[in-house]
């Protein structure tokens, strides 16, 4: 079975009312038999379909599609510069860009997919994604500096992915240091967008990151059960669907923006900015600093690279370019 179709048939019930197999299937011009075929295999992947006899098949919940003209009319003129890439289904579009970096891939090429089923997250996470739960795309961009000039870098992706947020309503959208989106949901503060970028080239010629940003939209139970942290979607936030299309087209703008700041003026110039995003800043935090060595202090903000200040109880400020940080308990 032809995932080609399965999209097909799901794009057609994506207006949430009842369509008869045969409709479809005459729309197609393919057998009743292939359309039912095509249903149990989007179950397969997640969707929950209702199948009514005498009225056809119907979504349980609607699902909005990533559609290249929804995105490039968001994104109006800067769209031209994007090399957009829409796909079904894929195991990370952090990996597919990665092995086409190495293959002279465009700069500023885009990979979207409507299901990731291998999705990578920072410390060996997984980031899966069924379908219309999570906004799951990478951006491959090209530097002129070696990596050595790129630091900060997963901090000016944060900045931009903020921006968007707020344009959109999510005006409480923060940054926990150094790049998880959080927003408070009743008493705490949990994340519901992550990045992971990944580094190709050396540390003084051209570099190109490979930014992957997953953001979650509508998870199901079972998603939900499957983090190991706080973790929320804007569905839960705002009550209201988001348009991926729209979220997608606005970040990417926000980005475009923000890489052209970082690639002339640096992380430096986008610091105060992100620290105004900081959610723990000046704030007690405890960091983990994966030798098993946790360090308590106050969070002071960041430095030129991004790396984390902490101060001490001695007053001695402390230096973190990595590291998993928790708040502490009052
Ligand atoms: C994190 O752990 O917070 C980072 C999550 C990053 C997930 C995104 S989803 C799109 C891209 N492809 C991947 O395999 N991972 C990133």
């Amino acid at each position: 079975m032809q995932h080609n179709l399965v999209f097909k048939v799901l794009d057609v019930l994506s207006d949430g009312k009842f369509h008869s197999g045969e409709s479809i299937a005459k729309t197609f011009d393919i057998s009743r038999a292939s359309i039912w075929n095509a249903i149990k295999k989007a179950e397969q992947f997640g969707v929950e379909i209702y199948s009514v006899r005498g009225r056809g098949y119907k979504l349980i919940q609607p699902i909005m599609f990533l559609k290249k003209p929804a995105i490039e009319q968001v994104m109006g003129e800067v769209h031209h510069w994007f090399n957009l890439e829409i796909f079904d289904v894929m195991d990370s579009t952090n990996s597919y860009l990665l092995e086409k970096a190495s293959s002279g891939h465009p700069h500023a090429s885009v990979a979207v997919t409507q299901i990731q089923t291998k999705g990578r997250g920072r410390r060996g996470r997984s980031w899966q994604s069924a379908l219309g739960e999570s906004l799951t795309f990478s951006l491959l961009w090209r530097f002129n500096g070696g990596a050595a000039t790129l630091s900060g870098l997963s901090l000016a992706v944060g900045v931009a992915i903020i921006r968007s947020l707020h344009r959109l309503g999510m005006l409480n959208a923060q940054l926990k240091w150094p790049n998880d989106v959080l927003i408070q949901d009743g008493t705490q503060y949990k994340k519901f967008a992550g990045v992971l970028i990944e580094l190709q080239g050396d540390m003084e010629g051209q570099s190109t990151a490979v930014i992957g940003i997953g953001i979650n939209l509508k998870l199901s139970k079972k998603s939900f059960n499957q983090i190991d942290q706080p973790a929320t979607d804007i569905k839960s936030i705002s009550k209201e669907d988001i348009d991926p299309n729209l979220l997608l087209g606005q970040i990417l703008k926000d980005l475009a923006d923000v890489l052209g700041q970082f690639n002339t003026y640096k992380f430096a110039s986008l610091k105060e900015e992100w620290m105004s995003y900081h959610v723990y800043q000046h704030q007690i935090v405890t960091l983990s600093v994966g030798d098993g060595r946790s360090v308590t202090g106050l969070a002071q903000g960041v430095n030129d690279d991004g790396a984390l200040l902490v101060e001490k109880p001695s007053h001695e400020i402390e230096i973190f370019s990595s590291g998993e940080i928790t708040l502490r308990k009052a």
